[in-house]
């Protein structure tokens, strides 16, 4: 599989009238290889990035890159390609005319990652050039910022060490229900995994905190209708089953979650 943008690697292959309306340099608090997984993961685009993207649908994809449809119409798509070790470009297409060309390279410094975006458009008139420049520079900053924490939480949890015992006594569980009726979470480790517990139906319930996707947070959590989701590329999960129940597709599920028993007025966890 292959890009279909013809001589993709290329800059300006469609030949049109390309003027450069700004660069953008920023050093990433992330490793290089966290920000390689965030360049080819399509699907969080309009999650993670909420209020900058409202649809995304895959098209194409593979080692190469990938190609999305922007709109649930097919008439607008964006295709990102990797064109060397360091660099990639995302074109954007409206109507089957390319609006804009944003190539960039990333440099490893150590724990950390250099990037710089060139930004390109076509037929720019020059008294245009620095508003333009602007906006996809605080556009490419909120990204930036968005994707940062993202990658160092992923990276965080990748690495952490966790508590390896299969038992734990939580506390009181009027002190656990009050803390929870208070907006407060109660998270705990057991078996290097982390849970947190809810309330569903009056029921006290264990569930993972981090995503099995990959590995984002599912702290903020809405048990209406009995499903958790998860903010970075929106899956959801049925706490009853831990099936994950959207997307379709998503071959994930919840890990199993500790029982949760009542002793002398102490909740305490415990995994089968
Ligand atoms: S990490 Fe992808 S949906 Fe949770
Ligand atoms: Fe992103």
């Amino acid at each position: 599989m292959s890009a279909n943008q013809h001589h993709a690697k290329t800059f300006n292959p469609n030949a049109l009238n390309m003027v450069q309306v700004a660069t953008y340099d920023r050093l990433i608090l992330a490793p290089l290889v966290r920000v390689w997984e965030n360049v080819l993961d399509w699907e969080h685009l309009p999650y993670l990035h909420d209020t900058s993207f409202n649809y995304v649908e895959l098209d194409t994809g593979g080692q190469w890159g990938w190609r999305t449809w922007s709109n649930a119409d097919h008439t607008d798509h964006v295709e990102l390609t990797l064109a060397s070790a360091d660099s990639y470009v995302a074109r954007s297409y409206q109507a089957g005319h390319q609006v804009s060309e944003i190539w960039t390279t990333l440099t490893d410094v150590y724990d950390s990652t250099q990037v710089q975006v060139r930004f390109f458009m076509p037929n720019i008139e020059e008294n245009k050039i620095e508003k333009l420049g602007q906006l996809m520079t605080s556009l490419y900053t909120q990204l930036w910022d968005e994707d940062e924490a993202m990658m160092q939480q992923r990276h965080k949890r990748l690495h952490e060490h966790r508590d390896d015992r299969p038992e734990r006594i939580l506390g009181e569980q009027a002190s656990i229900r009050s803390k929870l009726a208070g907006g407060d979470a109660v998270i705990f480790q057991i078996k290097r995994r982390e849970y947190q517990i809810a309330e569903v139906d009056g029921r006290l319930v264990a569930i993972s905190t981090i995503c099995p996707h990959l590995m984002g947070p599912l702290l903020a959590i809405d048990t209406h209708g009995g499903l958790v989701r998860c903010p970075w590329h929106g899956y959801q999960f049925d706490i009853n089953s831990g099936k994950c129940v959207f997307p379709e597709h998503a071959d994930c599920t919840l890990p199993a979650a500790p029982e949760l028993n009542l002793s002398n007025g102490n909740i305490i966890a415990r995994m089968s």
